[in-house]
């Protein structure tokens, strides 16, 4: 009996060595991607706080339009849609318009457009149906404008 708690301990030991070994050395290795050809598009820091942002918020508004869409509630699509819509655009700095390439800025042009429309349609007449096919064009334009660029 002590003898297999001895093993045991020992054996116990040597795991754990193990796996610390990969913690601190083995775990240190960077992730190397096989290819990244995406575009770089260099924004000084503020605007790139901004950009990023506003993304994070993308997010939140189609967080709650699917919300709206499972509650059946086209008041919360409408307010969500319309944070993110035409309106939004007079936000934009001009030095931010300057500094992107012109197929990025139509690409963050049209998304505006987008959510403007999923604001619109459901105010106008709600049909979750259309509104699901409307998030569909808004987030293929996401990740069209996701594989061609990235931020320095
Ligand atoms: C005009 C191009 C463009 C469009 C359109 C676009 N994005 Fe992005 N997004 C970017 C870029 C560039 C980055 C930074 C990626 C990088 O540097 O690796 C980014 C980053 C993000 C991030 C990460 C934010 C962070 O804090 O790091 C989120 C989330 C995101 N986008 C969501 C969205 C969603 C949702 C949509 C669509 C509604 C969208 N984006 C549309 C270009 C775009």
């Amino acid at each position: 009996m002590k003898k297999l708690l001895i093993i045991g301990n020992i054996l116990f030991l040597g795991t754990t060595l193990i796996l610390l070994y990969i913690l601190i050395f083995a775990g240190t290795v960077p992730v190397t991607k096989a290819r990244d050809n995406r575009n770089v598009v260099a924004y000084p820091d503020d605007l790139k706080a901004l950009v990023l942002s506003e993304m994070r918020d993308y997010l939140e508004v189609i967080h709650d339009i699917n919300t709206g869409l499972a509650e059946n509630d086209p008041n919360k699509i409408i307010v969500a849609a319309e944070r993110q819509g035409n309106a939004s655009l007079l936000d934009t700095p001009k030095r931010l318009l300057k500094l992107s390439p012109l197929a990025c800025k139509k690409m963050g042009f049209k998304g505006h457009h987008l959510f403007q429309a999923i604001a619109d349609s459901a105010r106008l007449h709600f049909n979750p149906a259309t509104t699901q096919r409307q998030l569909a064009d808004l987030t293929q334009n996401c990740v069209i404008c996701h594989r061609s660029y990235r931020i320095k």
